[in-house]
């Protein structure tokens, strides 16, 4: 795939430094993508150290097999970072990793594959599935979901205010026409847009708002927090790199139900007031100006980091 030679890697400097704390470690990068972060891992990095790494992708996982096949101390894995508690177990690592990398959501290389169907600009068959390999497309949901359940997705990761009408207007096109490609999908969201935002394609919340639900993104993230303190070493930490404010707030919840597990056995008679949290916040980083104008997709960006108790 040539086109993987326009990935900027996003705040590739500010997450590595933040990430690694030990030049001999063990790291996941838990989002390969086109290998930007794990490649400056590696160089940042000794011959002692280890690199795991997993994409759901399983392009991105062909790309980088040829790209770091020198490289010996990277480990791959096609698969979700929801089973990463299990990954950890098998590579032998489970409580020993000093730090985790997740560079959420949609590549570059995803929006500039028109087949891949993520693109309101491109016209392709309506997929958006970062795994290939199973699950439905989101033209196989959007045919078949009841009109109030596409018009909660809309609204729910999409925060499309039109939520209602564009759900409507799927429902009566879908009667004697199927919607099979992204523009069939676009022109419908145009129809149903009443107002017009002049700074955000018609389609946008939509568009992201589909791809939320199809790799049930929130979720997983969820998920593999919720496991993170066990796969971690003590002060290992978690360096995310979010773009929208539902990962934000997946990350803040995250943040507030670990305070109120504390990180010793509750049954033991110790005060609250000696126990300490599983997790401290150590940094929130956003992009430099100069970096937002050399790769506008870094705009949204922030950085999270958190350190294990
Ligand atoms: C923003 S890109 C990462 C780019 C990468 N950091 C780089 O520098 O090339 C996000 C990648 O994560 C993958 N991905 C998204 N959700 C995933 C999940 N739940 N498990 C594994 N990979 C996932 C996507 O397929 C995509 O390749």
């Amino acid at each position: 795939m040539n086109n993987t030679n326009f990935h900027i890697p996003v705040m590739k400097h500010e997450a590595i430094s933040h990430l690694l704390s030990d030049r001999d470690g063990i790291y996941i990068d838990a989002t390969l993508g086109y290998g930007g972060h794990s490649k400056h891992i590696l160089e940042e990095t000794s011959s002692k150290s280890k690199l795991y790494a997993i994409d759901k992708d399983i392009d991105a996982i062909e790309f980088n097999k040829k790209e770091l096949s020198e490289e010996k101390r990277f480990t791959l894995k096609h698969g979700c970072f929801s089973s990463l508690d299990e990954y950890a177990r098998t590579w032998n690592i489970y409580g020993s990793v000093n730090g985790i990398l997740f560079d959420l959501g949609v590549s570059s290389v995803h929006l500039d594959s028109a087949e891949r169907g993520f693109s309101f600009n491109k016209n392709a068959a309506l997929d958006m599935r970062f795994d290939r390999t199973e699950g439905k497309k989101v033209s196989e949901y959007i045919n078949e979901l009841p009109e109030k359940e596409i018009e909660y997705i809309l609204r729910a990761y999409g925060q499309e205010k039109f939520s209602r009408r564009i759900a409507k207007n799927i429902v009566k096109h879908r009667i004697n026409n199927p919607i099979i490609e992204t523009f069939e999908l676009v022109n419908i969201i145009n129809k149903s847009v009443i107002v017009n935002d002049k700074n955000k394609h018609n389609a946008t919340r939509s568009f992201q708002a589909l791809r939320i639900f199809v790799n049930k993104e929130l979720e997983v993230l969820k998920e593999v927090l919720e496991k993170s303190y066990n796969i971690l070493a003590p002060k290992g930490r978690l360096v995310l790199i979010t773009y929208h404010s539902l990962e934000e707030k997946v990350i803040k919840d995250f943040i507030v139900f670990t305070d109120h597990n504390l990180n010793t056995p509750r049954k033991l008679p110790i005060k609250k007031d000696f126990l300490t949290r599983m997790f401290t916040v150590i940094k929130k980083v956003k992009p430099s100006c100069d970096e937002v104008t050399l790769n506008p997709r870094s705009r949204s960006a922030k950085i999270n980091v958190l350190e294990k108790q």
